[in-house]
């Protein structure tokens, strides 16, 4: 085995191990505790729900950890599962609370997390289900998720915008729903509660007391029953999880089939095996990539037809671009290659691919290695200011489907021009590989230094050697590790972590998902040239 191989399957074990903890709070002893409820954990919920045989794409599974809040270090998956699965053959987006996590209460990062399925869903057209079991806002931290917009109030919000646009929201109760979490079922388009299981208030029976002297049970006040039978807050009355999994199925049965908006060709598989990509990329971050090998390695056939491959050699194929198609289903291309640093004709070339597969209405894939763009005064006068600004512009106003996946340094204004999280791809996927920040560590702690060099000697106290050496230590350590996937990852920067086996699965079902509703003309605004 090559040392490559060694190192990128031990990164991916460390990566297993974090998924591992994140999917089973609280053990076995959580398990049996929810059991004696008459409750399944919620993603044996989950996979209940999605059509049988088919696989959950769940997103953000390390969100939440090591966040460090006030008497919580880490909220593992974020306390809510979220992901993408088939439903009667159609693409929908599920949410789950995970009473395993603080009775999935509402972190900040539970929000952030929740707000992002909501905004994939509404993106790419899709329907959401909500499996609700939640004590709502996490009460210390109450300040920082109840008031402000992107907080507890916009998933309802969002819930209503969808639903307006005709994407169904539906809601199974299976747990608590408390004061502003109860709209999660009054807000659905459709609700389903359980027996003696689900209860929906807008004050608790402790708070009713307190309000209005009233003593009734949870049942009485906000139960299945009373809400389906008396209320009409609800609409399906359930004896059990099983009964409301099989009626959320029921309701979404007869929905339209959704179309794919793509020509699909028959699905190959690549010739060259994905354990090139294992043994190819360099351990070392900052060591150039073969970035047509890596193609290869995902595409069907292991075919790439690329587009300007001759174009200004050593300098324009630090992008290289074209099309490959992922299981029949063809993208256009903008991948780093060798080092990555993107020179002007490298922009130029990516601007005018972005130009044409807008025009063909086929979606964009982002693969990013790329520690920057060239700088210095060579580059500044050929333009890479403008080049570059024509590429970020190119990349906010295509209006095709985008994706990126980061397998190398993602920094600076390369993070723009390759589409990042700012320039809203459908999804955004990173690797073990991936470091994303605003500079790799060495040049953050340089430029660092160097300021505070100047800053202790301007006091006459200049820094000694031993004290230069520890500040780059420190500085090193705190820009690689924020640029690390672990930490982007558990804070949302990405969607996911993949390990690089499940690339092209997860690419396909990206590209599929986001060619589900019908692509708009291009418009660029104004390019300088
Ligand atoms: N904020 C902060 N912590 C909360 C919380 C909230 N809203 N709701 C529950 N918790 C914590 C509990 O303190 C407990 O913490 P611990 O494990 O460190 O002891 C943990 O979550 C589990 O709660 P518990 O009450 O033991 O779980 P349960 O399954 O018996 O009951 C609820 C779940 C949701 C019915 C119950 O916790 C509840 O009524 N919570 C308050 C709901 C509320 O009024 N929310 C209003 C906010 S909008």
């Amino acid at each position: 085995m090559s040392e490559n191989k060694a190192f990128w399957e031990s990164e991916e074990f460390k990566l297993d191990e974090l998924v591992y903890e994140a999917t089973w709070p609280g053990g076995q002893g959580a398990v049996d505790r929810l059991a004696a409820k008459g409750k399944k954990p919620v993603r044996d919920l989950v996979q209940n729900l999605i059509d049988p045989g088919t696989e959950f794409f769940e997103l953000s599974r390390i969100a939440g950890f090591g966040v460090d809040y006030p008497g919580v270090k880490d909220v593992p998956c974020g306390g809510v599962v979220t992901g993408i699965g088939k439903i009667s053959g159609n693409w929908t987006m599920i949410f789950g609370n995970d009473s395993r996590v603080k009775a999935g209460t509402y972190f900040p990062i539970t929000l952030k997390k929740h707000m992002r399925a909501q905004a994939i869903a509404r993106q790419n057209g899709l329907n959401c289900v909500y499996i609700a079991d939640s004590g709502g806002a996490f009460l210390p931290m109450q300040a920082d998720v109840f008031p402000d917009d992107q907080h507890f109030g916009s998933m309802f919000y969002n819930m209503a915008q969808m639903s307006a646009m005709g994407l169904k929201q539906i809601t199974l109760s299976t747990g608590g729903n408390t004061a502003g979490g109860a709209y999660i079922v009054f807000m659905a388009c459709q609700s389903v509660m359980i027996d003696n299981m689900s209860y929906s208030f807008l004050g608790g029976p402790p708070l009713v007391k307190m309000a209005t002297g009233e003593v009734i049970s949870a049942e009485d006040l906000g139960g299945a029953r009373t809400h389906t039978h008396v209320s009409g807050g609800a609409d399906h009355f359930c004896g059990d999880q099983d009964d409301a999994i099989a009626r959320v199925r029921d309701i979404l049965s007869l929905e339209k089939p959704q179309e794919l908006k793509l020509h699909r060709y028959e699905s190959v598989e690549p010739k060259i095996p994905v354990d090139s990509i294992y043994e190819n990329l360099p351990a070392a971050i900052n060591q150039g990539i073969d970035g047509r090998l890596f193609l290869q390695a995902i595409s069907d056939d292991s075919s790439f037809s690329e587009f300007k491959q001759h174009y200004a050699p050593g300098r324009g194929d630090n992008i290289i671009t074209g099309k490959i198609r992922i299981k029949g289903l063809p993208v256009g291309i903008i991948s780093s290659n060798a080092v990555g640093i993107i020179f002007y004709e490298a922009a130029r070339k990516a601007t005018e691919w972005i130009v044409r597969c807008s025009q063909e209405k086929i979606p964009l894939l982002f693969i990013q290695n790329a520690p920057g763009f060239m700088v210095g005064s060579d580059s500044e006068h050929a333009g890479i200011g403008k080049y570059g600004s024509d590429l970020v512009r190119a990349v906010s106003c295509a209006q095709v489907p985008k994706l990126q996946l980061v397998i190398g340094p993602d920094n600076g204004a390369a993070n723009y021009g390759m589409c990042g999280r700012a320039y809203k791809p459908n999804f955004i996927f990173s690797t073990m590989r991936a470091r994303t920040g605003v500079m790799s560590g060495a040049s953050a702690a340089g430029v660092l230094l160097s300021i505070e060099e100047a800053k202790r000697k301007a006091k006459g106290n200049p820094m000694t050697e031993e004290e230069i050496s520890d500040f780059r230590q420190k500085m090193m350590e705190k820009y690689d590790g924020e640029a690390h996937p672990f930490y982007c990852g558990s804070r949302l920067l990405t969607d996911r972590v993949l390990k690089f086996k499940e690339i092209r699965d997860w690419l396909a079902m990206g590209i599929e998902v986001s060619m589900l509703k019908n692509i708009g003309e291009p418009s660029f605004g104004n390019f300088r040239f």
